[in-house]
C-alpha cells in the first residue's frame, strides 16, 4: 500500500515511523514532511492550506490511503476534497472536524450525546460575557470559540484578564473550572466504531511545576500508573462511543482520530476539549508503544471496517521530552544549529521545527525535537530520555526537567 501522509512535526515524525514499520506499507510519502522525516519517507512540499496542491499530490502518487495529521487542513476540508476524488482519508470531513473547530459546536455534540464536560454559556457580547464570567467566579476559563494554535484558552483568577481575553475573540465560550488532573484519550474511528487507545499526560505549561505560559505540549508519557483501571473503558462508554454515535446520526460521521481532553474530577470524568488528530508530543510515546501495524489500522478506519480490529500494546513505558527553542512559546528563535543529536538505544529523537540549511539541521519552530526514552517502566524510560535530550546541543533551548517525574515516583511506590 502507498501512504501519503500530510503534516511536518514531531506528531508526523513518529506516525511516520509507525506507518513504515507495517510491512503492508510499500511506499511512504510525506507533505511537505521535515529532514527527519526524510531519512523514512520521500517528502515532497506542499502549502498545507492548499486543499487542491494536497489532492494533485495524491493523484500524482496514486496512493491508497491518505493520513492527515494537523488540524487546519482537515478543519479546511482537505478530507473531503480527497475523498471526492476517490481516495481512502484518515481524518474527518470538514463537518466532523468542528468537533475541533469550534468548541460551541463540540459542547452542542456533547449536550445533544450526553457526555459529561463543563457548564459553559457561548458569547458574543460584552454583557453576556460579564454575566457568564460572574455566574462561574473564579477561577475563570475563557476559549476561544475557533481554532488558535494553543492560545485561545485563558485560564484565569483575574477577571480584568478573563475579561479581555473574551473582547479579543469573536465568539467565545466561557465555562465552569474543572478541577483534577487531566489525561489525553484517543479513539481511532471508522464513523460506526471507535477503538479506543491507552491514554497519555501531556505537560501543557513551558516550565517546571506547570509554570509559565501555556504551550502546544512540552511532553508526555504512556501509560499512567496513577489512572483507574477502568479509564479506557469508561472513557469509551460515556465520551467515545456517544460522540461517534451522534456524529453518524447526524450525517457527518467522524473518520479518523478523535482526541479527548478529559479532567478526571471528584464527580467524575469531563471532557475539556475534543481534537480532530492525534495529539503532539502524546503521539510519541504512544505510536512506540503500540504492536498493532499502523498503517492496516488507518487504512480499515478509512475504510469503514473497524468491526473486528483490536489494539495491541506494549508493557513498556515511554517518556517524551519537547526540546524547544529559545523564546518559545512567544517568539522562539529560528535559524539556530543544532549541531550535535545522538544516536542512543531505546530512544527515539522526532523532529519538530527543524529544516536543513546548506549540510546543517536548523531550528525552524518553536517545538523542535522531542525526544522519547522507552524502558521496562517510567523511571527508566525518563532516564533513556533525559540522558539522550542532555547531549543535544541547540543554543539557547530548553526543556522541563519534570515531565512524568510525579508519576514515576508514584509508580516506584506501588
Ligand atoms: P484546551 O485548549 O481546551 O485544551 O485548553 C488548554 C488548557 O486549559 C487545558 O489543557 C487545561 O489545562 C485548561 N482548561 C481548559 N478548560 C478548562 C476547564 N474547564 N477547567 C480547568 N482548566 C481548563
Ligand atoms: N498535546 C496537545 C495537542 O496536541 O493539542
Amino acid at each position: 500500500m502507498k501512504i501519503l501522509l500530510v503534516g511536518s512535526g514531531g506528531r508526523e515524525h513518529a506516525l511516520a515511523l509507525g506507518l513504515k514499520a507495517d510491512k503492508s506499507c510499500t511506499e511512504l510519502h510525506v507533505a511537505p514532511g521535515n529532514p527527519g522525516i526524510s531519512s523514512i519517507a520521500t517528502l515532497h512540499p506542499v502549502v498545507i492550506t492548499d486543499n487542491q496542491a494536497i489532492c494533485e499530490l495524491a493523484k500524482t502518487l496514486a496512493v491508497d490511503l491518505v493520513v492527515i495529521g494537523p488540524e487546519v487542513p482537515l478543519v479546511n476540508g482537505v478530507a473531503d476534497v480527497l475523498r471526492e476524488a476517490g481516495f481512502a482519508v484518515f481524518g474527518p470531513s470538514k463537518a466532523a472536524a468542528q468537533l475541533e473547530g469550534s468548541k460551541d459546536f463540540a459542547k452542542g455534540v456533547m449536550r445533544d450525546a450526553g457526555v459529561p464536560t463543563a457548564r459553559s454559556f457561548t458569547c458574543t457580547e460584552k454583557s453576556e460575557i460579564e454575566k457568564a464570567l460572574d455566574t462561574f467566579g473564579a477561577p475563570y476559563v475563557v476559549k476561544d470559540d475557533g481554532l488558535a494554535a494553543g492560545k485561545g484558552v485563558v485560564v484565569t483568577e483575574d477577571r480584568q484578564i478573563a475579561l479581555a481575553h473574551a473582547l479579543a475573540c469573536n465568539r467565545v465560550v466561557i465555562e465552569q473550572y474543572l478541577k483534577g488532573p487531566e489525561i489525553s484519550l484517543f479513539g481511532i474511528s471508522d464513523g460506526r466504531n471507535i477503538l479506543p487507545m491507552q491514554p497519555a499526560q501531556d505537560f501543557k505549561r513551558a516550565f517546571d511545576n506547570d509554570e509559565g505560559p501555556n504551550t502546544g505540549g512540552m511532553g508526555a508519557y504512556s501509560p499512567l500508573p496513577w489512572a483507574p483501571d477502568d479509564i479506557v473503558e469508561e472513557t469509551y462508554e460515556i465520551v467515545l462511543a456517544p460522540v461517534i454515535a451522534e456524529m453518524a446520526a447526524r450525517g457527518t460521521p467522524f473518520v479518523g482520530l478523535l482526541y479527548a481532553g478529559l479532567a478526571l474530577t471528584d464527580e467524575g470524568i469531563r471532557v475539556i476539549e475534543f481534537n480532530a488528530r492525534f495529539g503532539d508530543p502524546e503521539t510519541q510515546v504512544l505510536i512506540p508503544r503500540l504492536v498493532t501495524p499502523l498503517a492496516t489500522l488507518l487504512y480499515k478506519a478509512a475504510t469503514d471496517s473497524l468491526d473486528d480490529a483490536v489494539l495491541q500494546w506494549r508493557d513498556d513505558s515511554a517518556v517524551t521530552v519537547v526540546l524547544a527553542a529559545h523564546g518559545y512559546p512567544e517568539s522562539p528563535k529560528t535559524g539556530t544549529p543544532i549541531s550535535h543529536i545522538p544516536t542512543i538505544e531505546n530512544t527515539q529523537i522526532f523532529h519538530a521545527g527543524t529544516s536543513k540549511s546548506g549540510d546543517a539541521i536548523v531550528s525552524a519552530g518553536g517545538r523542535v525535537l522531542t525526544v522519547t526514552g522507552i524502558g521496562s517502566d517510567l523511571t527508566e524510560a525518563r532516564d533513556r530520555a533525559y540522558r539522550a535530550i542532555s547531549q543535544i546541543e541547540l543554543d539557547g533551548s530548553f526543556y522541563r526537567s519534570d515531565i512524568a517525574l510525579n508519576a514515576s515516583v508514584a509508580e516506584k511506590g506501588n
